[in-house]
């Protein structure tokens, strides 16, 4: 079964799903993040990996459900974090509400997300929570790293690694992970699968950086250049505060220093920096190098089923990703 029909299986799930429905101000905004769409590739990366070993994926629809709704929720609540305007092209939860009201119906999701989760077999139930458990918990290690290091300046690429593999790689391996779970796959195979998504979820996380910066507005959804106006940690701007010297180096440290600045003015200025320093390519290097990891482990799973090409082809399309 090809990706797009999964997707479109999907979205069917998700069209019929009532997150709940008084109060409407509690509910609301979360058919409003879930109705932006997004790529939904988490679920679908949990749907492929069932469909290599199982060719009935009707059980692992609502767990891949589940695991969309809990990257919604710690989307709504990211966005407060980083006080970002936009997502998905449209105004985020809290600019359209308020902070409180993010806030509470991200909770909800969360409380949603296990709703869904419950209906994994019941003979990996437990064992599916408890990853899934672990998994949350270290989002929010990661999550909380990204902050603390907002006001560090001496920040490794070795730590920053390991923030991201926290916010953002171990939801990927969970999502690969599950789908091997549900359709009963050995340990060695559950082990490459979450592997495979540890990898390449860092390389996930280095492109968003990179498009945060070089993407194009009217595809990204979101604000082009909030990294740099909030002078997040990005591995771009890990690597420049590394490389940069005499004037140029004067000049980053004047703008991460301002605390009155435009914000356009800033963004060009910093980018600037970032070309002069050859930050893109070094970026895109390092993506490929992630990914290559990712799928070398995909590439390991024992299993002549088409759908593993289907899931390698998948990943193809999230390494060349505009958006
Ligand atoms: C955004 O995730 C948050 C990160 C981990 C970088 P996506 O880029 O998957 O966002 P959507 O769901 O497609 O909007
Ligand atoms: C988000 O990282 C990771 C999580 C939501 C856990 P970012 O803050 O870079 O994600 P975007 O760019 O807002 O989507
Ligand atoms: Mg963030
Ligand atoms: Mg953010
Ligand atoms: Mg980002």
């Amino acid at each position: 079964m090809d990706s797009t029909l999964l997707l479109e299986k999907l979205q069917t799930e998700f069209d019929l799903h009532s997150y709940g429905e008084a109060p409407v101000e509690l509910y609301e905004p979360i058919t409003y993040i879930m109705s932006l769409g997004g790529k939904r590739f988490r679920p679908l990366l949990t749907l492929l990996a069932t469909s290599i070993f199982d060719t009935d994926i009707t059980k692992a629809l609502k767990p891949a459900m589940a695991v969309e709704v809990f990257h919604n929720f710690t989307l709504m609540h990211d966005d407060i974090m980083d006080r970002a305007p936009l997502r998905r092209g449209m105004p985020t939860v809290h600019e359209k509400w308020n902070a409180n009201t993010a806030i509470l119906s991200g909770d909800v999701m969360l409380i949603r997300a296990y709703d869904l989760l419950l209906d994994v077999p019941k003979d990996n139930l437990r064992a599916v929570l408890s990853r899934f458990n672990q998994t949350a918990a270290e989002v929010c290690e990661g999550q909380q790293l990204d902050m603390n290091f907002e006001t560090r300046w001496d920040v490794t690429e070795e730590e920053y690694i390991g923030m991201i593999r926290l916010k953002t790689s171990v939801l990927l391996g969970f999502a690969l992970e599950l789908g091997g779970m549900i359709a009963g796959a050995d340990e060695e195979t559950v082990k490459l699968l979450y592997a495979a998504g540890e990898n390449m979820g860092i390389g996930f996380q280095l492109k968003d950086d990179l498009l945060d910066v070089y993407g194009d507005p009217a595809k990204f959804g979101k604000q082009v250049g909030g990294d740099i106006i909030a002078n997040k940690k990005t591995f771009l701007l890990i690597e420049a505060l590394s490389k940069v010297e005499g004037d140029l180096k004067v000049e980053l440290d004047r703008w991460i220093a301002l605390e009155k600045f435009d914000n356009t003015e800033k963004v060009n200025a910093v980018t600037a920096i970032y070309n002069a320093l050859d930050i893109r390519a070094f970026t895109e290097h390092k993506i490929n190098e992630y990914f290559s990891r990712g799928i070398a482990s995909l590439r390991q799973l024992r299993s002549d089923s088409i759908q593993k090409e289907v899931l390698l082809q998948f990943v193809e399309q999230l390494v060349a990703r505009e958006k």
